[in-house]
């Protein structure tokens, strides 16, 4: 049995930084798995496809490569946006499913357990996850965030577009009928608008061993 870690969330609510940071502190193996979904829209977007494309977005979600996971522009807010118009469509979906799942059952370099981040990891991928964290942070905090990360990489940005991509893609996350975002009944809610990385970060510490303290009491 290994040991799984949800962390579900909206977009730029600071889940990957708090992944990645108890998967090094809990010693498991990492998953990003909107960078899945990224790489199939950085994918179509390079070949001139149409991210509303079913077909073409299929193929290149059932044809994805680890090559693809390294493109440099994974990143960037167009490939963003495109990644939730693919995220929408459930041949995507079904395709980057049995990888997670995969990942989650047998991590690699024979890791004890996996953090995986996303945003139906403890209602679709993992809903047997033994912690499920839902992080979350108010739009403008978010907005902000994704702002001077942005800027901080020398993108031009402009804090009034961030903030509307940023509800757009909230609400084509949230809408949409194939697993939307949303958190699972029994995930611990972490609200970071106020913490500052340290400070979430320790919440989330907290929330793990709590909630596998709890299950082991039982
Ligand atoms: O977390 P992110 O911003 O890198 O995710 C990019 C897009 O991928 C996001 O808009 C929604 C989608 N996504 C998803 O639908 N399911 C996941 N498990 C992860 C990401």
């Amino acid at each position: 049995m290994t040991l799984v870690i949800a962390l579900d969330g909206p977009a730029a609510s600071g889940k990957g930084t708090l992944a990645r940071r108890l998967a090094a502190a809990f010693d498991l193996a990492y998953l990003d798995t909107g960078g899945l979904y990224r790489a199939v829209a950085a994918k179509l977007l390079a070949e001139a496809g149409d991210p509303e494309d079913r077909e073409a977005a299929a193929t290149a979600a059932e044809t994805l490569a680890p090559a693809d996971l390294q493109r440099p522009d994974l990143r960037s807010q167009a490939v963003g946006s495109a990644a939730s118009v693919v995220a929408a469509q459930p041949r995507v979906r079904r395709a980057l499913l049995e990888f997670q799942r995969g990942f989650a059952a047998q991590p690699p370099e024979g890791r004890a357990g996996a953090v995986l981040d996303g945003r139906d990891i403890g209602t679709v991928v993992c809903p047997d996850a033994d912690v499920k964290i839902y992080v979350v942070a108010s739009p403008e905090v978010r907005a902000e965030r994704r702002h001077r990360e942005l800027i901080d990489r020398g993108e031009p940005s402009i804090y009034p577009q961030v903030l509307a991509e940023i509800r757009e893609r909230d609400a084509r996350d949230s809408v949409r009928s194939t697993a939307p975002l949303k958190p699972a009944d029994d995930a611990v809610l972490l609200d970071t608008s106020e913490l500052d990385i340290e400070a979430a970060f320790r919440a989330a510490q907290r929330i793990v061993a709590e909630t596998l303290a709890a299950a082991k009491a039982e």
